[in-house]
């Protein structure tokens, strides 16, 4: 469904001069960063859309929660002639509306096509003009399942299916999965990270394992990647136990699993981080949370089982002014041993607060953190940060602030607000998602379109799920940002692979 007509857009474009393509304004809003002596740039905000909160998609339900994580479909992205660009966004939304307890809810991407008309203009456009810079066209939806074409389920992972026989020989292996119940043996995914391969399969990451799968373009899991000892959830005999609704003894706390997911696509390393730190590393409390754990897997051969496990490293996360770690919502591979992390509190459209103080795309390296990969910090009986303290023998990443979503004058140009009051102007509270795709503009080679879609937690007064009506209580629509960069480090055939194009 498209939302505009199209000599709507042609009008409005008209009125938004955006006659000279790649015209940018230099002023005070430009902001940098600088880490490994390389100087990152912030351009500013360029784009603005959203798709409305009570929108269905194909199943009937409510789309929801699409920036849970987002990709680009391979060779869908495009540079126009005239400095607009195109492509087909992979989108996947996490566990369904589960504000009143778990769903059963399968898992499922959404492809959705893109238009970003970039706006480099110094004037502030109204609510009704900026969302013409981004326009977004619902495609299809793509179901997810389990072996045997079972389908997956969102609801809470209170039983564990034994690891299969064959393990790790069988290719149809798995690892214990999280499935629902014994009775309905369904495996539980809650999605968050997605990397699209260029043999069209995905990368899924997840918070229940936290696992990590790879599904084909049809939707049927082919692989499992369970992380180390010290990362699964285990209870105090030392049994995994899946469930988000309790933390567990050691191992990832609960909902706090692998948001981020990201590939280095010319050397096949795929890296997944936590949110926030494991119960034994600080994790059972947001002031001792900051210390999260980022792991490295050797993806170069597809036949292989089981990716061995190639690296891992401690990534500081910042604090708010009260100490609390602001978590880690996503990452996004930059160069080798650089990223970009989403790192936020909870506050916006649709949280608790309607002032948002951190909302931050970062950059970090691990040029010089200590790679803890193999070591007794695998197991979970010794912590990296025990209460929140660091290891004095681990160095961990460098960590520096670099592009803020909620920076009120560039809000301002696209009729956009932090703080009261709460209505469709301000912005989403739950950003989590991050893509990089070229602005091609020959003068600036560096020069990357960062992507960000929020995660509107299936919030409408008027939504389905799983065939049901129900009433959230708010309306939140699923935003999308669009930010220009300058990223000196990155290596274009990088991005150009990750992208595949040609
Ligand atoms: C650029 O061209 C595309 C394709 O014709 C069009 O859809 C888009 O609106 C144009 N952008 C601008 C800013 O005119
Ligand atoms: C899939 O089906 C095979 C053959 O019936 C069975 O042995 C296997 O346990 C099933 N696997 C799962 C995960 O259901
Ligand atoms: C996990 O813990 C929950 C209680 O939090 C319990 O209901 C469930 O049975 C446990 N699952 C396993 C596999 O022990
Ligand atoms: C957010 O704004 C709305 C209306 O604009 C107001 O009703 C609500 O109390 C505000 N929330 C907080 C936590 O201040």
């Amino acid at each position: 469904m498209v939302w505009l007509s199209p000599s709507a857009v042609l009008l409005s474009l008209t009125r938004l001069s955006f006659s000279i393509p790649f015209k940018l304004r230099q002023d005070s809003s430009v902001t940098t960063a600088i880490l490994d002596d390389v100087t990152y740039t912030n351009k500013g905000l360029v784009g603005f859309g959203f798709i409305p909160s009570d929108f269905r998609e194909s199943t009937g339900d409510t789309l929801g929660g699409i920036g849970s994580a987002i990709a680009f479909k391979q060779g869908t992205y495009q540079v126009l002639s005239n400095g607009s660009v195109t492509g087909t966004m992979v989108v996947h939304p996490d566990r369904g509306f589960n504000v009143d307890g778990t769903v059963d809810y399968q898992a499922r991407q959404f492809e959705i096509d893109i238009l970003l008309n970039p706006y480099y203009g110094s004037d502030n456009l109204d609510f009704e003009d900026a969302q013409k810079t981004v326009q977004l066209t619902y495609k299809r939806t793509i179901l997810q399942f389990d072996r045997n074409d079972t389908k997956t389920t969102g609801l809470d992972a209170l039983a564990v299916r034994p690891a299969q026989n064959g393990f790790p020989s069988d290719p149809l292996a798995d690892p214990e999965m999280p499935i629902a119940s014994e009775d309905e043996p369904h495996l539980t995914i809650d999605a968050e990270g997605l990397v699209a391969n260029s043999d069209g399969s995905y990368w899924v990451s997840d918070e229940y394992g936290p696992y990590i799968y790879r599904f084909d373009a049809n939707g049927q899991l082919i692989q499992t990647i369970q992380p180390p000892a010290a990362i699964l959830p285990m209870d105090k005999d030392g049994d995994i136990n899946f469930t988000s609704d309790d933390d567990p003894t050691t191992g990832r706390a609960g909902n706090q699993g692998f948001e981020g997911l990201t590939l280095d696509p010319i050397n096949n390393v795929l890296y997944a981080m936590l949110q926030s730190a494991t119960i034994q590393d600080g994790g059972d409390d947001k002031s001792t949370s900051r210390y999260t754990r980022l792991v490295a897997y050797d993806v170069s051969d597809p036949t292989v089982t089981r990716p061995s496990l190639v690296g891992e490293w401690v990534v500081p996360l910042p604090l708010s002014s009260k100490g609390n770690t602001e978590a880690c919502s996503e990452i996004h591979f930059v160069s080798p041993g650089i990223f970009l992390a989403l790192s936020r509190d909870g506050d916006g459209r649709g949280g608790d607060d309607n002032n948002s103080k951190y909302k931050n795309a970062d950059l970090f390296s691990i040029a010089q953190a200590t790679d803890i990969h193999g070591t007794d910090f695998d197991d979970p009986s010794n912590p990296i940060a025990k209460k929140g303290k660091l290891n004095k023998n681990i160095t961990p990443a460098e960590y520096v602030e670099f592009v803020s979503f909620v920076d009120d004058d560039q809000l301002a140009r696209f009729g956009l607000h932090n703080d009261d009051p709460s209505d469709e102007t301000l912005i989403d509270a739950k950003w989590e998602s991050l893509a990089l795709a070229p602005v091609g503009d020959p003068d600036f080679p560096d020069d990357y379109f960062l992507f960000t879609f929020a995660d509107n937690d299936f919030m409408t007064t008027d939504g389905i799920s799983v065939g049901q009506p129900y009433d959230a209580g708010l309306d939140v629509d699923n935003q999308v940002l669009v930010f220009r960069v300058t990223l000196p480090s990155v290596d274009p055939a990088s991005v150009e692979k990750a992208l595949g194009i040609d």
